[in-house]
């Protein structure tokens, strides 16, 4: 079925001038990205976006890089978009990425990974909602 999902281009990839080399890697593997905006996340952003995550180790960490630069959130649209998302963008830990998924081309380390996507369709709409309202995204 057609979904959406929700993603983000982190801070090391914007960094780098690789937001449009992400986005023909996402567009190659039949995603639409139907909106999409360039933000610096707030601190209160993060710690809610990540707020799965406030028990763990790297939690300050994640805040901390995540509100480092600009991001580039997005709503892409697909057939079994958060399935295929997941895999375009490639295993967690870039040295566990399959060949030719973003992580695996751009990622530097598991923290500055490049890129976040939505674990299942109900998180989607949850990261969705927390960053565009339907108006703005057009499908
Ligand atoms: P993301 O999909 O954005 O969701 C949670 C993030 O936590 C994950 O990508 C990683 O970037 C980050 N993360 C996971 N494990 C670690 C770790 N061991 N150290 C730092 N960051 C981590």
């Amino acid at each position: 079925a057609v979904q959406r999902t929700f993603s983000i281009i982190k801070p090391d990839a914007t960094e780098r001038n690789l937001t449009g080399a992400i986005n023909a890697v996402f567009e190659k593997a039949g995603l639409r990205i139907i909106a999409q905006r360039r933000i610096r996340m707030t601190q209160e952003q993060a710690e809610r976006f990540y707020g799965v995550h406030r028990e763990r180790p790297f939690f300050g960490e994640l805040v901390e890089f995540m509100t480092s630069g600009p991001v580039v959130v997005q709503v892409l649209e697909g057939e079994n978009a958060v399935a295929a998302h997941r895999e375009v963008m490639g295993a967690t830990n870039p040295e566990e990425a399959a060949d030719g998924t973003v992580r695996k081309l751009f990622a530097k380390s598991i923290g500055e990974n490049s890129v976040h996507g939505s674990d299942s369709e109900e998180n989607a709409a949850i990261e969705i909602a927390q960053f565009f309202s339907e108006a703005e995204i057009v499908g």
